[in-house]
């Protein structure tokens, strides 16, 4: 099938790089921002035990699934969805269910580039001392605590009583910044560009994020210290194993923080030597993720917001926004410690170079995309994929509301619904023994039998119901909303599944042609 023997593709070229780059993919803003929301908005340690099943019948198998698919898929010269899937499963129905693995981190890409956009922002703001001050000491009444911290995440963004937002010029800066630093690393490619970069970055992430939780969890006040959180973190609860919507925050979170569902770690994989070994390399970099997002990530946010405004107080701030736990409370907590603005600036620094590291994977498959159907060249590739994430942008910057439909029907429902295509048809339609075989292909370490069973029965099934419930449960809420700019949000992402699926069949026919 393969008609362009002669075009190479580009590979990973050192195991290390392989894994850095792979725990870069995984370790974002997810890992600090996401996490401690979701584990503090479902009760904390009530969390921790569907969070931790997850990893075991979501995060290993799928992840075991993506990179196997990947390697497969790159050593046929194709790095995305649409064409693996067509790879293992004869159908045009493949190609189409593919267009998801296109879809999902385009859509995903353009609102996570801008949010990790902010944290640049945010942390010149602290460097340049242009961070707002603490005006009350009063830490009991919250809200008015964090109000100079939350007025200045709105102008920021530009939040005001219409749906139209109005960014300030910080953010147009700092977005500019980041879109260049993104397209220099891209410009690179794999091996000379990302993989590089991940080397530096990563270490840098690794000491950035010591500081802080050094410095978090030594936090005393009045009202309390760091280790109240590590323990409301920590203290399971097996009540809620019973709370179906803990089931889902679990899950979901699994899939974002591990890249899974997104197509993102495919592309990856799909630079992978054909004869290299996947099943130690992929366990290594989810539990590096893991380590980091429950290790590092559940130690700074959650224990610095119980510290100074307790247990309720931290819960209470996570349910008020996604991103008022690190943008609106852990900025204003630092604020009222010595050298505030110091580790403000790494706080909001140490997200940006985790969101950067993960910005350059969720952007790679559209390239690949574009470099492995079209046979375009890179430069050319990444300046279309920069295109269409630059107009998509205005929506994001512009119309209020639109991150978070975007963030529910791309980075959370598609999640689960790509990763259970990819279970149908890599364990089930191409076969249970093919498919194991060619994850054990070269493997360093066997995978234990067991998890042919899980990836086959229990992880399918698990994500059938969780789409099932999420049916029941979140739709009818979903269709009722009536005000106009949600809608727009809507057909929009609509309209690029449309637009990629049209792409798809155009590379298709021009690849007969040839
Ligand atoms: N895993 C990343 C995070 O936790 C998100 C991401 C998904 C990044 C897919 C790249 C690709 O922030």
């Amino acid at each position: 099938m393969s008609i362009n023997p002669n075009r190479k593709r580009e590979l990973w070229n050192s195991k290390t790089g392989l894994i850095l780059a792979m725990a870069g993919n995984a370790i974002g803003l997810g890992n600090f921002l996401r996490f401690p929301v979701q584990a503090a908005e479902n009760g904390g340690g009530a969390f921790m035990i569907p969070y931790i099943i997850s990893f075991f019948i979501i995060g290993i198998p799928i992840m075991w699934i993506e990179w196997a698919m990947g390697r497969y898929g790159g050593s046929k010269g194709h790095g995305t969805t649409p064409s693996i899937f067509a790879l293992f499963w004869n159908h045009p129905a493949a190609k189409v269910i593919g267009v998801l693995g296109l879809w999902i981190p385009l859509i995903v890409s353009i609102y996570y580039i801008y949010i990790e956009s902010w944290a640049l922002g945010y942390s010149l703001h602290f460097l340049l001392g242009s961070s707002p001050e603490i005006v009350s000491g009063n830490v009991t009444n919250v809200d008015s605590y964090v109000k100079p911290f939350s007025d200045f995440l709105g102008t920021y963004v530009g939040s005001g009583d219409s749906v139209f937002l109005r960014p300030s010029s910080m953010a147009y800066i700092a977005f500019a910044l980041t879109v260049v630093i993104n397209f220099v690393i891209l410009l690179k490619g794999i091996s000379r560009g990302i993989e590089i970069f991940v080397k530096f970055a990563l270490p840098t992430l690794f000491i950035l994020s010591i500081i802080l939780l050094v410095r978090v969890l030594t936090l005393e006040t009045p009202h309390g210290n760091a280790i109240e959180g590590l323990n409301f973190l920590w203290t399971p609860d097996f009540q809620a194993l019973k709370n179906p919507h803990v089931w889902i925050a679990a899950a979901g979170q699994m899939f974002f923080t591990l890249s899974l569902g997104f197509g993102a770690i495919i592309t990856y994989a799909s630079y992978i030597k054909h004869n290299q070994d996947i099943t130690l390399s992929a366990l290594t970099s989810a539990t590096v993720n893991e380590t980091v997002e429950v290790v590092i990530g559940g130690s700074i946010a959650i224990p610095a917001a119980v510290a100074f405004f307790g247990i309720t107080g931290a819960v209470a701030i996570a349910q008020s926004g996604a991103f008022n736990l690190g943008f609106i409370s852990v900025p204003a907590i630092f604020a009222a410690m010595p050298f505030g603005n110091f580790f403000g600036f790494l706080w909001f620094f140490l997200l940006f170079i985790a969101g950067l590291t993960s910005s350059v994977a969720i952007t790679q498959p559209v390239i690949a995309f574009f470099q492995d159907e079209f046979f375009y060249t890179r430069i050319k590739s990444i300046v279309l994929t920069y295109i269409i994430i630059l107009i998509s942008v205005l929506m994001v910057i512009f119309v209020d509301k639109t991150i978070d439909e975007w963030d529910f029907w791309a980075g959370t429902i598609g999640l689960v619904v790509l990763g259970l295509f990819e279970i149908i048809i890599f364990m089930w339609i191409f076969g249970g023994d093919k498919a194991w075989e060619e994850i054990n292909r070269h493997g360093l370490i066997k995978v234990p039998k067991i998890f042919y069973y899980i990836m086959r029965y229990v992880t399918p099934v698990f994500l059938l119901l969780l789409i099932s419930f999420w049916g029941y449960d979140f739709l009818p809420k979903i269709l009722n909303q009536s005000s106009w700019n949600i809608w727009v949000s809507r057909l929009y992402i609509l309209g690029l599944f449309i637009f990629l699926t049209f792409l798809v069949f155009k590379s298709d026919a021009k690849r007969r042609k040839i």
